[in-house]
């Protein structure tokens, strides 16, 4: 499986790839995971990312394009991956098939596209709560830890993202309808799209992820 998650941000593409990984042995490739690790490692990719993650901006096509090309490098990749943020702009999905085409000698199986309304991902990126070192995700209502503020898998205090403030989040969901949505157009030509309700249960969300990759 190589797979590619579409879908405004907050859709649910994190916490799909978590359990993809688990049934299905392949990676999860997430490009808003590594530029904030880039952040958290003050790496010059980190504090040039960083003013256009605040600003609920995209980062610029060449760094992104140059730091994926660095992650395919990675043996771990070669059994399968999830690409979850990754393509956002045409000219990085058309990085992607080149990099596929020539240097993984592979090419994508699926396309999925959660489908979810602004107001929703608005209330479910507001209540996102994260682990620092895990990276596991929760929801303060629809996916609370068991002990208020605290990871269930290591008891770290979970972090609030400083992009999931409400202003910001309106941002990207614009830069999400005017550029990243596209995409849908871009694949959907490929007979391997596939549009899913991602306003559901995350359990049922996954059981339909599960009918597409068999
Ligand atoms: P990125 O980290 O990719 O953010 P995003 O696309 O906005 O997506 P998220 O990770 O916020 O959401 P998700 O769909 O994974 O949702 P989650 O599962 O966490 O990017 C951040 C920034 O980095 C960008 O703004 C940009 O600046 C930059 N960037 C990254 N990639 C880039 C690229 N390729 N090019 C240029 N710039 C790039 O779920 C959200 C919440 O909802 C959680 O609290 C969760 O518990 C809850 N939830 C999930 N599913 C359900 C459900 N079914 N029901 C109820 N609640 C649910
Ligand atoms: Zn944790």
């Amino acid at each position: 499986i190589n797979l590619i998650f579409l879908g405004p941000p907050g859709a649910g593409k994190g916490t799909q790839s978590a359990r993809i990984i688990d049934d299905y042995k392949v990676v999860q490739i997430s490009t808003g995971d590594l530029l904030r690790a880039a952040v958290k490692a003050g790496t010059s990719l980190g504090k040039e990312a960083k003013v256009y993650m605040d600003g609920g901006q995209l980062v610029p096509d060449t760094l992104i394009i140059n730091m994926m090309k660095e992650r395919f490098e990675s043996d771990d990749c070669k059994n399968g991956f999830i690409l979850d943020g990754f393509p956002r702009t045409t000219a990085q999905a058309e990085a992607l098939d080149s990099m596929l085409e020539n240097e993984l000698k592979t090419s994508i199986t699926h396309i999925i596209s959660l489908e979810v309304d602004d107001e929703v991902v608005v209330k479910r990126n507001t209540g996102r709560r994260v682990c620092p070192k895990c990276g596991a995700t929760y929801h303060i209502k629809f996916n609370p830890s068991k002990e208020g503020g605290i990871c269930d898998n290591d008891s770290e205090t979970l972090v609030h993202r400083d992009d999931d403030r409400e202003e910001t989040i309106r941002k990207r969901l614009g830069v999400y309808h005017e550029t990243t949505a596209l995409l849908k157009d871009y694949y959907g030509k490929t007979g391997k799209f596939a549009e899913l309700n991602g306003d559901d249960a995350p359990e049922n969300v996954y059981a339909k992820i599960k009918e597409i990759l068999g």
